[in-house]
């Protein structure tokens, strides 16, 4: 189950009603393998509140005793006295939005941290969580070089345990940074750039001993994180604050269609609901099965291991990866080009398709999509 979007203490019990009622069925049987605790700032929250809400999952579900309980932990200083706070609470795996290692790329970033205390924060956690520290890093910066984003990387490589994750920005509107790029005071990131900072990235990750198991993410002594590869296996879970979203069939209910449930984002209105309701859920769609067979695709793709052809049937007993891929011209031009492989093993990515995915996916689903149509649903 991913969990809370836990924010500060004046919520204190919300998010635990919003656990025991996340469904109108109980969530008696599910076996929860993974809790999350993402999204904003949760390690602002107090070690109570996270303590709080695992024992209401433990008994509202059954929590494995050797679940995964990952924090994202923003590394100010108020946030590195606490780590050992949330250790005792449960958190076994800690995620830290370091980001960069640049105070003026920090300040671009809009973050509340230096550099200074984003690596004393990697070094406390490293203490606290050893082998079970993440590090999530942001390249394509306005301004930022391949060798000035090359030269923070090496230095976090000393510095580092056994998990990072690489994210390219995003520029959003309403952001200052947004606003500074489009009035052309800062210079926008060249497409051919970002690739060679990721290129260079994924390289320099590979000789330091990392496996990368995802698109955006790297570990070594197999420290992967079981959250959210369980995610991109297209495992059910359940999201729980305001904007989490959740994939599961519910329960009890008689359905047997997969939902797709939102969380009312804004979070005074979701704790509002909460309080008045039990829940926080603003919108509930039913996945079909190719909507379902769609996100397994675009995930599953995402990882070094790609889909097995037994994992897919789960989903599609009806249309094997053979039969929805195997006859393609389009599907056997990437598997030419090097990008793609489709074999006894599964469908998966090459490690020069894995830095191209996107561009893959179009031809895939459309492919997908027809032979659907064709095979299972002949009109
Ligand atoms: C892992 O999953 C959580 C939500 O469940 C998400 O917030 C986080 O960004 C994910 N991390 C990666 C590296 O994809």
């Amino acid at each position: 189950a991913h969990l809370p979007r836990t924010r500060a203490a004046p919520w204190q019990g919300a998010p635990c009603s919003g656990a025991r009622r996340v469904s109108p069925q109980p969530l008696g049987g599910w076996w929860v393998h993974s809790v999350f605790f993402g999204g904003g700032t949760p390690s602002l929250a107090s070690p109570l509140t996270i303590a709080a809400v695992l024992e209401t999952v433990s008994q509202c579900a059954r929590l494995a005793a050797d679940a995964e309980v990952t924090l994202e932990a923003n590394p100010t200083s108020a946030g590195a006295s606490r780590l050992a706070g949330f250790r005792a609470a449960g958190v076994n795996r800690l995620s830290i939005g370091i980001q960069s290692v640049d105070d003026a790329e920090l300040q671009l970033l809009g973050r509340d941290h230096t550099a200074d205390e984003a690596l004393r924060t990697l070094e406390e956690a490293k203490k606290l969580f050893p082998g079970r520290t993440s590090i999530d890093l942001i390249f394509g910066l306005p301004g930022q070089s391949v060798a000035s984003w090359a030269r923070g990387l090496e230095r976090l490589l000393q510095l580092c345990d056994d998990h990072v994750s690489l994210y390219q920005l995003t520029l959003e509107r309403g952001t200052s940074l947004f606003k500074l790029v489009q009035q052309g005071a800062l210079p926008t990131p060249e497409q051919d750039m970002l690739a060679e900072m990721y290129e260079v990235a994924r390289r320099m990750l590979q000789d330091a001993g990392f496996r990368q198991y995802e698109v955006s993410n790297f570990a070594r002594n197999g420290a992967l994180s079981t959250h959210n590869l369980s995610y991109w296996q297209g495992s059910q879970y359940i999201g729980i604050g305001p904007g989490a979203h959740g994939r599961f069939v519910p329960r009890g209910s008689g359905a047997s269609l997969r939902e797709a449930r939102i969380q009312t984002l804004e979070p005074d209105n979701w704790m509002k609901e909460v309080l008045a309701w039990g829940h926080g859920t603003r919108k509930r769609v039913a996945q079909n099965p190719l909507d379902v067979l769609e996100e397994i695709l675009a995930l599953g793709l995402r990882t070094d291991v790609g889909i097995a052809h037994q994992h897919w049937l789960q989903f599609a007993p009806s249309l094997s990866l053979w039969d929805a891929f195997g006859a393609s011209e389009e599907v056997k031009e990437l598997e030419d080009q090097g990008l793609l492989l489709l074999d006894h093993r599964g469908l998966r990515c090459s490690w020069r398709g894995l830095a191209v995915l996107d561009s893959l996916l179009p031809t895939l689903l459309n492919q997908l999509q027809q032979t659907w149509a064709d095979r299972v649903s002949p009109t």
